[in-house]
């Protein structure tokens, strides 16, 4: 898959797809909302600025919401690499930033952009992309009446988890070497490697800080009910084998996390593996994909 969950719920014309608990999927006014920021993206080309969204009053309150939850959440339970970069790239408590003024920050600060997914993106393009400095995110915001749950990856998610990673120097590497491992290979099962590399370290890998763990996945900082069990999940030392060996859950918690000592430690381990996968090696690797 690529990010997260963006394989499964959201299909390209903003139909809510497989989730059967998705909490929009029974209200006409959300998924009508859907469909138009769906169409918005259709036509977008890797690197076109992301048009205006005018976000409603509920929108904006959902956001409100969550950040306050997600500033609690974070000063208890993300680790410092991304506290530091959260002071960068400055999240408004406010309102909702644009893609255009996300982009422009975390340009300047690591050269990495913004480009608008409007729904299902394949590993190929999303983790390509990265190789070129752009990060498929998408617009819409999470249904109302679960705030601080959304089976998707919505722009709370993409904000507060990938943009907070892509204003530090560090992140932006970890980035990048999987974009480039990525635009290097061309079968799906090589792909789908590097995706579940990316699915344990960038959106739910833990760094062991003073003996606890602490987060630095942008899925565990997107949210804080994550985050609040961090503690009852079995962590393991980050090692790429071990992870690809590792089941995990699409929609729902995961139970086996992966800590490295440091973001350092997470760039060498990947690209220590990346730089020997292949699509032989993938196919030895994965001989069913
Ligand atoms: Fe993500």
């Amino acid at each position: 898959m690529s990010d997260v969950w963006r394989r499964t719920p959201i299909a390209a014309d903003g139909t809510l797809g497989a989730a059967a608990e998705h909490p929009g999927r029974r209200d006409p006014l959300y998924l009508a909302r859907r469909h138009a920021l769906a169409e918005l993206a259709r036509g977008h080309r890797v690197g076109d600025p992301s048009p205006v969204v005018e976000y409603t009053e509920s929108e904006q309150a959902t956001w409100r919401r969550v950040h306050r939850a997600l500033d609690d959440a974070h000063r208890a339970y993300a680790c410092r690499a991304v506290l530091d970069a959260r002071e960068e790239v400055r999240v408004p408590a406010d309102r909702i930033p644009q893609h255009a003024e996300v982009g422009a920050r975390l340009r300047r600060l690591t050269g990495f952009d913004f480009t608008l997914a409007g729904g299902v993106v394949e590993n190929e393009r999303f983790l390509g992309s990265m190789a070129r400095g752009y990060f498929h995110a998408v617009q819409f915001v999470r249904h109302p009446a679960v705030p601080l749950y959304s089976p998707e990856p919505d722009i709370i998610h993409d904000v507060f988890g990938h943009g907070i990673h892509l204003a530090a120097p560090e992140f932006a590497a970890i980035y990048r070497l999987i974009g480039q491992a990525a635009v290097r290979v061309k079968t799906e099962a090589a792909l789908q490697i590097i995706s579940d590399l990316y699915w344990f370290t960038l959106e739910y890998g833990v760094l062991e800080e003073g003996g606890t763990p602490k987060a630095y996945g942008a899925a565990l900082l997107s949210s804080s009910g994550e985050l609040g069990r961090l503690d009852r999940s079995r962590i393991r030392d980050l090692n790429a084998l071990d992870a690809l060996a590792t089941p995990y859950e699409i929609s729902g918690y995961q139970p086996v996390l992966f800590a490295a000592r440091s973001l350092t430690h997470v760039a060498d381990t990947l690209a220590a593996f990346l730089s020997d996968l292949d699509d032989d090696s993938a196919l030895r690797l994965r001989p069913h994909g």
